[in-house]
């Protein structure tokens, strides 16, 4: 693209109203006089932007060339009439029945080898050629038709790929895996060298004696199930990509997204978000436990991190209750609001709810939506609509506006954690050496140190740079990235710090175990090697002693224990390893006391060039892995932004000279927080606060503080 053209993105993703405030409308389930009830309660709760004709295509298009833009060409108009930008979708995630009917190759089909049917929504093969031509020419005939329409203001492409097909095992899809082997490999000799095909008589002669990792008698190639998993997110991503370019050829000006799911395994997102303009993501929380905060802050984040610190837009949220669940509960009153603004504080320019207008027939009447049931225009509606739900999504809406300033605002961050998708692939190939430990845990056992502390952190992949960072975490890092390890050397030897755990680097790209042991290349610079493995049971634990655990940060010990050592003493579970240091300047920092480890290393420290790196062996309890990370942090000059009372979580964002905290308090207690070490201005209340102040903060508070 010239750079004319991405002039012109950049200035109409600036032109969107941010924050967008909205959510999925489907009007085509609606009657026109409904139409114009909703654009009155959308303009009294703010909303600015909504995304249309996600499930359309079957309303769209009857036939190959047969096509009905009438009732959209009418909602257009009427929203542009009414001051609502919008996400206009390509329509292409929910097939309609025709197509089945007239073309095999859409099918998925499972590893088992059975047809997927449709009759429910987003089922197609992604290396089908009818499914992508059709595809294509349905973003393209929606593309032409409004390219110019002033109510446009952003792509939706598809919807949550991959979202209930994960992988097709198909015979088409097959001859594009071996395509992608072939260009992977370029000789069957290469990848029977990688795959390991001398094991269990797994020898290929010929490509086309390969297949997707169908179902088998037992374990597969796990060689294989991994390039397949790179295969399908790539054959999805060319299916968005198909779009992609049909949209950027015709309407250039236009920014382009596709909504992720967070925590999602099948898709690597950081290749993914590379030929995105604008990340974005449904959040889903469970709303009947507080454990949710921290999962959702760690996918926020994660999203954020995607395109470097970039603002995302959170495309879905319930207004109240899912109903895809066991039991779904509701959002009880201030707990849209808390979890808008947690979205919000780590990096939204935009709420979004799925959906505008709960449905009365279809698979999700039982969802919430911020207009409830009982709503109809034909019922005494403006006065039914005004349920406690839309009451606070129109609370949410107006607050909105006064935030406005924010849009744009990015979040440093001094800290890195490696969240990389092809070592979560390689890690929880099934079965692995402790099957109750998923790739997730371990970042999230580290992650929630971070979010319990309110210390900013960036998710990187190991393709990313880690320029910028002061300390580097990569947890559970089973599969290493031949790439990376130079990375982290040149990283640690110009000051940096870098952490590892247990089952790091024990295996390469093709998940082939390093032949020099592990942790493989990084042995070297963490300045160690491990000869055992010791899973342990889940009510198996492992005695640490830490005798030299430098507490430096002085806030979270009592005034016997500072400054300096102590000497602690707690629990690992799941792992433990049998660790020998290479070299006699490598410190032992904690030990293991129990079982036939005792004695040996469990978390050391190794001095290289001006940083150093520490090795983790094990899964410590949380407070000893707390003091171990307050320890690094502080020396490292890595400090709260705030200290907070539990439940009360802080984060900033910032934008050219211009800095935002947000304190929200998230339990439903008075919280009180001494000398805050800000002064500003909170844009929600208006209130100045000055420096060394102690803040109140009223049950489920939010503040928005310009800082001065
Ligand atoms: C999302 C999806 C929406 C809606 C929502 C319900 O996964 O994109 O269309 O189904 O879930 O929670």
């Amino acid at each position: 693209m010239d750079s004319y053209t991405e002039h012109k993105r950049a200035e109409k993703l600036e032109k969107l109203p941010f924050l967008c405030y909205g959510g999925d409308y489907n009007p085509e389930q609606w009657t026109e006089d409904v139409w114009l009830e909703d654009m009155e309660l959308m303009k009294e709760a703010g909303v600015n932007f909504i995304s249309l004709g996600i499930f359309s295509w079957a309303m769209i298009q009857s036939d190959e060339n047969v096509y009905d833009f009438s009732w959209m060409d009418k909602i257009m108009d009427l929203l542009h009439k009414n001051g609502i930008s919008v996400d206009l979708a390509t329509a292409t995630a929910s097939v309609p029945p025709w197509v089945y009917q007239r073309y095999e190759d859409v099918y998925p089909v499972d590893a088992e080898g059975s047809r997927i049917w449709y009759g429910s929504r987003q089922s197609y093969c992604p290396n089908s050629p009818n499914y992508r031509r059709l595809a294509g020419n349905l973003a393209a005939a929606i593309a032409e038709r409004y390219k110019d329409h002033p109510a446009l203001a952003m792509w939706h492409v598809n919807n949550e790929y991959s979202c209930h097909v994960h992988a097709c095992y198909c015979d088409t899809c097959a001859k594009a895996f071996r395509k992608w082997l072939q260009r992977r490999y370029t000789s069957l000799q290469e990848l029977n060298s990688h795959w390991g095909t001398t094991f269990w008589s797994q020898r290929y002669h010929d490509w086309e004696e390969i297949i997707p990792p169908r179902k088998t008698p037992t374990l597969r190639n796990p060689s294989h199930v991994l390039d397949y998993q790179r295969f399908m997110s790539d054959s999805i991503l060319d299916c968005y990509l198909h779009e992609r370019d049909i949209l950027k050829r015709l309407t250039p000006q236009i920014p382009i997204t596709t909504n992720f799911m967070g925590h999602w395994k099948p898709l690597d997102l950081h290749k993914w978000a590379k030929s995105i303009d604008i990340v974005s993501w449904d959040a889903y929380p469970d709303p009947s436990t507080d454990n949710s905060r921290l999962p959702n802050a760690l996918d926020h984040d994660l999203m954020r991190s995607l395109k470097g610190g970039s603002p995302f837009l959170l495309m879905e949220q319930a207004p109240s209750q899912v109903n895809w669940r066991h039991v779904n509960s509701p959002k009880r009153p201030g707990q849209n609001r808390l979890y808008s603004y947690q979205a919000i504080s780590r990096g939204a320019d935009g709420i979004m709810y799925f959906q505008w207008r709960q449905s009365l027939r279809g698979a999700e009447k039982f969802h919430s939506a911020c207009i409830n049931h009982g709503a109809d225009a034909k019922s005494p509606a403006l006065t039914r609509s005004r349920s406690r739900v839309y009451e606070e999504v129109a609370r949410i809406g107006t607050e909105m506006k006064q935030l406005k300033s924010i849009s744009g605002a990015r979040t440093p961050a001094q800290v890195g954690i490696v969240y990389d998708y092809e070592a979560w692939w390689a890690a929880e190939y099934e079965p692995r050496p402790n099957g109750n430990i998923g790739y997730r845990d371990m970042i999230s056992d580290y992650y929630r140190y971070f979010f319990s502390h309110n210390i900013p952190v960036q998710f990187v992949s190991q393709e990313a740079s880690l320029e910028g960072f002061d300390f580097v975490i990569a947890p559970y890092l089973y599969m290493l990235k031949e790439s990376f390890t130079p990375k982290i050397e040149h990283f640690v030897r110009e000051g940096g710090i870098f952490l590892c755990t247990f089952f790091s680097a024990y295996a390469d790209e093709s998940d082939g175990i390093f032949p020099e042991g592990y942790p493989g290349p990084l042995r070297s610079i963490l300045g160690l090697e491990v000869e055992e493995i010791v899973p342990l049971q889940k009510d198996e634990f492992v005695d640490l002693v830490f005798h030299e655990l430098s507490v430096s940060d002085k806030r979270n010990c009592s005034d016997q224990e500072k400054p300096g050592k102590l000497k602690i003493e707690g629990r690992g579970q799941d792992w433990c390893e049998h660790v020998h240091p290479l070299y006699d300047d490598v410190q032992v920092i904690g030990e293991f006391a129990s079982d036939f480890v005792s004695g040996r290393p469990a978390v050391t420290k190794f001095n290289i060039g001006k940083g150093s790196s520490y090795y983790v062996a094990t899964r410590p309890e949380k407070a000893i892995l707390d003091a171990m990370l307050t320890g690094v942090c502080s020396s490292s000059g890595i400090f709260p932004l705030l200290e907070t009372p539990e439940g009360v979580e802080v984060t900033i964002r910032s934008r050219d000279s211009k800095s935002w905290l947000f304190i929200i308090n998230t339990t439903n207690q008075e919280q009180h927080i001494r000398n805050t070490h800000y002064a500003g201005k909170d844009l929600l209340s208006g209130e100045n606060l000055t420096l060394h102040d102690d803040l109140l903060l009223f049950p489920e508070d939010v503040k928005v503080i310009e800082l001065n």
